[in-house]
């Protein structure tokens, strides 16, 4: 994979790779001026971005609040969202750019230029023609140098239940159950924090929240109270069966391509229901970093649209970074469309919104921060209890972000709880039989900051 070549090369101590993209660049750091560099047109998507040819085109580009990019020769409009806290993308004059914004490590040190992208990619709308580009932004630049902290590394010990955790988060309320899962102590600490997600936590990068259109609150007024894909029009099931990412940091591929199978049974009535293949993309996207995450966006949207995704068959799921095997090229490839953050760009999600499209389109990949109570939750709607497991208290549990699918919501008859109902990837014996249910409209976990949707195309 191109992306961790460059993380590997820039490391210098190897084992100090973590999460997605060290970079946490914020909506500040990036709107504004910026200079493409842009190198080598005409390519396809083969094409190797690492080490961009001479450069054939400057794209002088104004990125503006809150999803307006404007070529600043011409004045022709188009889009830009950031992708969580790790770049960009820019949709301008029928070509889009993505690139992850600048970073290097050394030892402990990591430096990042968000005035600064890596290589990116550059191609046509309709994907037949490639480039490579370089960002740089206009003016004073901000270079943020974060140490990270030296803590004992205790990542390869053992993960231990702590039933005191679980007897405490029974007695401190009675919306959810915890449970101990022994399975869970096969698990290194590591292994639980991959399983958990894998990247930092969420929700600091967000721009100022877009206000939610009188239009929006209207139609998700119309709403029915509650809805499930499972269980529609009394009975019919949308939604692929749940599976079980094991010990790899690949929710977001599990996440993403659940939304694909999901909502290809939802446009063909479920008379096509195929599984896809999350190996394919730990192993072959550059656009997200293995088992140690990526983004719904990039995947379900972006990766999914450049390069399709295959059959599990095809390609089947062994939970470890194995290299991107060729001959897998020859299968069949799907495609999806038209990928989009709920609310427009990162940063206008709203749960009146989410409801929407999930009635809609089908339903929608999410990310949220999971906690250590989380894992061992049992049945009943999730919140946060702020209760630890005092077994890791060498190595806390850090908040990680993990991707799952919003599959329907209602509200619990009685307590008048509001929840969401959510596809995990922990097997089918977590939770409610492999779902959960977490709090609705409070943004519970910053489960309703970065909902994705994309369509697949029918094939
Ligand atoms: C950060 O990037 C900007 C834009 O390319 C550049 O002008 C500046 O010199 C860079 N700063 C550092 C410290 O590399
Ligand atoms: C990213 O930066 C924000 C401040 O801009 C900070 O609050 C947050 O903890 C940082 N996140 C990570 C993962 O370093
Ligand atoms: C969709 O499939 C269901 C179950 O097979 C069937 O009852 C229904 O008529 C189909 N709907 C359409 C629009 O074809
Ligand atoms: C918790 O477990 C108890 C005992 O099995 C059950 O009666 C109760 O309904 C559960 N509560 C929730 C919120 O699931």
């Amino acid at each position: 994979m191109r992306v961790y070549a460059v993380i590997f090369m820039l490391a210098v101590v190897p084992a100090f790779v973590v999460g997605d993209t060290p970079a946490n660049c914020t909506y500040e750091d990036v709107a504004g001026e910026w200079i493409f560099e842009v190198s080598g047109y005409g390519g396809d998507n083969k094409i190797d971005c690492t080490k961009p040819g001479p450069v054939t085109y400057k794209l002088h580009v104004q990125l503006l609040f809150p999803d307006v990019a404007v070529d600043v020769q011409y004045g022709t409009k188009g889009f830009w969202t950031l992708i969580y806290n790790q770049g960009f993308e820019v949709v301008l004059n029928n070509r889009k750019y993505f690139a992850f914004s600048e970073y290097t490590q050394q030892g402990s040190q990591v430096t990042m230029n968000c005035s600064q992208t890596l290589p990116g990619w550059s191609h046509n709308v309709i994907g037949s023609d490639w480039a490579c580009y370089v960002g740089s932004k206009v003016g004073p630049s901000k270079v943020h140098t974060v140490r990270k902290e030296r803590r004992p590394d205790f990542s390869q010990m053992m993960y231990r239940n702590d039933k005191k955790m679980v007897e405490k988060i029974n007695r401190a309320q009675k919306s959810w159950n915890a449970t101990i899962y022994p399975e869970h102590e096969m698990y290194t600490v590591e292994d639980m924090r991959r399983r958990a997600g894998a990247m930092n936590g969420l929700g600091s990068s967000r721009p100022a929240p877009a206000i939610v259109t009188n239009q929006a609150k209207r139609a998700a007024s119309s709403l029915p109270p509650g809805f499930d894909w499972r269980n529609v029009n009394g009975g019919q099931n949308f939604v692929s069966p749940v599976r079980n990412q094991a010990s790899c940091g690949s929710c977001y591929a599990f996440g993403s391509l659940a939304m694909l199978e999901s909502r290809l049974r939802i446009a063909t009535n479920n008379s096509i229901q195929l599984v896809f293949s999350t190996q394919d993309v730990v192993s072959c996207s550059e656009y997200s970093q293995g088992c140690e995450g990526g983004f719904p966006y990039l995947v379900a949207g972006k990766y999914a649209e450049d390069f399709g995704v295959v059959e599990e068959s095809c390609y089947p799921y062994e939970g470890t970074d194995i290299s991107c095997s060729k001959e897998k090229a020859g299968c069949r490839r799907y495609y999806a469309t038209n990928y989009n953050y709920v609310g427009g760009f990162y940063g206008g999600c709203k749960e009146e919104l989410m409801r929407a499209q999930l009635v809609k389109n089908g339903p929608l990949a999410v990310s949220f921060m999971v906690y250590d109570d989380f894992m061992a939750y049992s049945g009943g709607i999730y919140h946060h209890t702020g209760v630890k497991n005092e077994n890791l208290k060498f190595n806390p549990f850090e908040i990680t972000n993990h991707v799952v699918l919003v599959v329907g919501y209602g509200v619990e008859a009685g307590s008048g709880e509001k929840f969401w109902i959510v596809k995990n990837s922990w097997g089918a014996d977590w939770g409610e039989e492999g779902y959960f249910r977490i709090r609705r409209g409070t943004d519970e976990c910053a489960i309703e900051s970065i909902a994705v949707e994309a369509f697949p195309i029918y094939p």
